[in-house]
């Protein structure tokens, strides 16, 4: 079965064709992304009409792109995904819109994907994994875990009660007058940096609960910037080693929770934890992943950063491990901005 999978739920307009063959291996054919890193970089953060304009340009010529590197044309495809939230509301549209289009045009089954399944999902893509396994899922948008014990089946263990992770970099980042987008500016930086200068809050990090809180320490890394302000080279990497071994902390203290959790829950199955969104490319959040996941036991998965981070692929993956389910949708599929994975209208059946 072929896919063509339509991201455009933020800032990247994608499109891919991903083949699943009879015993559920997954390859990708073609995987376009268009960044809108430019449009947006004046204003330090997604414009959503920007957002939105940049997508109606583009998708139709990323669509043809992703046709063309695959080899195949639209009618070869067996269906057509599209994310159809969460997002920002203007670019699910065009992504959603688009798709019925071609679905009704072509009589091909239409599947309206929930983004994060996408990223809950792409480690079966990529690495072919059983469930159930845990997902940790740190983006610019989403701090979460998610147990997933099948398509259709996941349950939020924790979020974040204010930023998500990659927000609070790009915040930091921002303070510091650093580039965009943030989190790679910051890791570099650190990376130069004293990680134990400054003693950042590590908030949540005695309690028994797996959601996550970064504003409090965003406020103190703020605050400790403008007591020492102005301020030198070596106060931007201190400050930024010192955060990022903060958050390093954070992640890795919430992971331990979450996999012992999931062995005590699961005794029989072999724990796992994927991680996904574009935190995943940061080295030393990474290597604390790695240390604690050997520490409980657990095969720890990180997909090829292109694959962590938003593509079609990933869209396309999670539209065919649904239709070979059975599972797709009607043209009145509405496209959400808020669209929780464990809502239960995620439930396997309830498609048109
Ligand atoms: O998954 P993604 O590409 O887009 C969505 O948010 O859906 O994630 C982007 C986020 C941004 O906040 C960016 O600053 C962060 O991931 N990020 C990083 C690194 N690379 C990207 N954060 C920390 N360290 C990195 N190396
Ligand atoms: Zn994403």
């Amino acid at each position: 079965m072929r896919i063509l999978g339509i991201e455009t739920s933020c800032d990247e307009t994608a499109a891919a064709i991903v083949e699943r063959d009879e015993a559920g291996r997954g390859t990708i054919l073609s995987n376009v992304v268009r960044s809108q890193l430019e449009e947006h970089a004046a204003y330090g953060g997604v414009v959503p009409e920007l957002a939105a304009r940049a997508h109606v340009s583009h998708l139709d010529h990323i669509i043809a792109r992703a046709c063309s590197e695959a080899g195949l044309a639209l009618e070869d495809v067996d269906g057509i995904a599209a994310t159809a939230g969460p997002g920002l509301i203007g670019g699910v549209l065009v992504g959603l819109t688009t798709a019925k289009a071609l679905a009704a045009s072509l009589e091909k089954p239409l599947i309206a994907v929930n983004h994060l399944e996408g990223h809950a999902l792409t480690a079966r893509l990529t690495d072919g994994l059983a469930f159930p396994y845990l997902l940790l899922l740190v983006s610019g948008g989403h701090s979460q875990f998610v147990l997933v014990r099948g398509v259709g089946a996941y349950e939020r263990w924790g979020t974040t009660i204010d930023d998500a992770l990659g927000e609070a970099f790009d915040k930091v980042a921002k303070l510091l007058g650093l580039g965009v987008p943030g989190g790679p500016e910051v890791e570099k930086w650190a990376a130069q940096g004293d990680t134990r200068r400054f003693k950042f809050p590590r908030p949540l990090l005695k309690e028994d609960r797996l959601d996550f809180s970064f504003s409090g320490l965003k406020t103190a890394v703020r605050l400790q910037a403008e007591a020492i302000a102005p301020l030198s080279q070596k106060d931007i990497a201190d400050i930024c080693a010192s955060f990022q071994a903060a958050v390093t902390d954070i992640v890795v203290n919430r992971t331990g929770m979450a996999l012992h959790r999931f062995r005590s829950l699961l005794p029989d199955a072999m724990p796992a934890l994927v991680v996904a969104g574009g935190v995943a490319a940061n080295k030393a959040i990474g290597h604390g992943l790695r240390d604690v996941a050997a520490s409980e036991g657990a095969r720890l998965i990180v997909p090829p950063i292109p694959l962590c981070t938003d593509n079609g692929a990933m869209v396309a993956w999670a539209g065919a491990e649904r239709l070979v389910l059975g599972d797709h949708d009607g043209f009145n599929v509405a496209a959400k901005a808020r669209w929780p994975l464990d809502s239960g209208d995620m439930r396997l059946g309830d498609a048109a």
